[in-house]
């Protein structure tokens, strides 16, 4: 079966590891459960990932956790140690998929069940990955308003790093970064421009996209669960290919809709490109005879705005 040329394919058509960089075409849209779909993808095909999980929310309790989302096929209503075990398997799928050096960015939250703390953690200790950092997402609204405990504002985004051989490290950030901290400040996106119930603002992956690849380089970006295809868009207006899968076949008409209209968000990936600029590096200043001490207050417009940042 020829796929390069279709953006949506369905699971059931797909043979283990037929998936790869060159039957990508720009990007594959594939409807079906995910941790089926990753195994039709072949080892080391792609860069960076970035996802938002179903967080197992349990509906069946009123939604104490974030009471408004409910997704059209999907009933979020696993038991706890089998949830955690389907996304450990789920992370190691995605690592056996990811050339070694790439990474992936998993969106999560710290529950809170009628006593019991859940804390993602306690499931990515147990995958493959190197775990790099722990992002906090300070979405600047509280998803459960109940009065038990003070309201929750922010979620976790888990930098998940493959190792090239034993090098657990990787490679440095670039300078242009450096404006970025673990704090990711920014509210969910409006849920009247996007008719999901849960997606993410494009700000998001687009950040992640660009800290990890290079502009000048084609590389292959993963969400695992696209819903209304984010991540996808961000790729593509990026110049990047995507994978995106869904379970909901409604979602992928979504995501492919929103792909076709995509140069209509390349604002946002612009306001989001005008994070990742300095004026002028810690090197630059140096070779210039600057200077490079403590931070000091200047009005130098040349003079890099946060030096201490890039000092450490
Ligand atoms: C939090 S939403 C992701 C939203 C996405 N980030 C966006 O920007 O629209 C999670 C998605 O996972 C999908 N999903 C849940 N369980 C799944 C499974 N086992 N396999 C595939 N998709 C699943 C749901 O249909 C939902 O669209």
């Amino acid at each position: 079966m020829n796929i390069t040329n279709q953006r949506i394919l369905k699971d059931d058509i797909l043979k283990k590891k037929q998936i790869t960089a060159d039957t990508l075409g720009e990007g594959k849209l594939i409807e079906g459960n995910t941790l089926d779909v990753l195994s039709k993808i072949d080892d080391d095909v792609v860069n960076v990932g970035v996802t938002s999980p179903p967080y197992n929310k349990q509906e069946k309790h009123k939604g104490w956790l974030v009471k408004n989302v409910v997704y059209d096929v999907y009933r979020d209503t696993m038991p706890e140690p089998e949830y955690q075990q389907n996304q450990v398997d789920v992370l190691d799928e995605i690592f056996r998929i990811t050339v070694p050096g790439g990474s992936f960015f998993y969106n999560h939250k710290i529950r809170w069940d009628r006593g019991n703390m859940y804390h993602p953690m306690d499931w990515l200790r147990q995958t493959k990955w190197t775990v790099k950092q722990e992002i906090i997402w300070d979405r600047m609204i509280a998803g459960n308003i109940r009065g038990w405990r003070f309201w929750q504002v922010e979620e976790r985004i888990y930098w998940l790093y493959k190792p090239i051989g034993n090098k657990l490290i990787g490679k440095e950030l670039r300078s242009c970064d450096a404006k970025l901290t673990s704090i990711w400040r920014g509210v969910p996106e409006d849920g009247r421009k996007n008719p999901h119930p849960a997606p993410f603002p494009l700000w998001l992956p687009a950040r992640v996209i660009i800290s990890i690849l290079e502009t000048d380089t084609l590389g292959v970006v993963l969400d695992p669960y696209i819903g209304s295809g984010t991540t996808a868009v961000a790729a593509k207006l990026l110049g990047h290919k995507y994978i995106g899968i869904d379970r909901s076949e409604a979602y992928m008409e979504m995501a492919s809709t929103r792909l076709d209209n995509a140069p209509g968000e390349m604002s946002k990936i612009r306001e989001e490109q005008g994070l990742h600029f300095v004026k002028g590096t810690f090197k630059d200043r140096k070779s210039q005879g600057k200077h490079v001490g403590k931070y000091r207050n200047t009005d130098d417009e040349n003079e890099v705005i946060q030096p201490s940042l890039l000092e450490r």
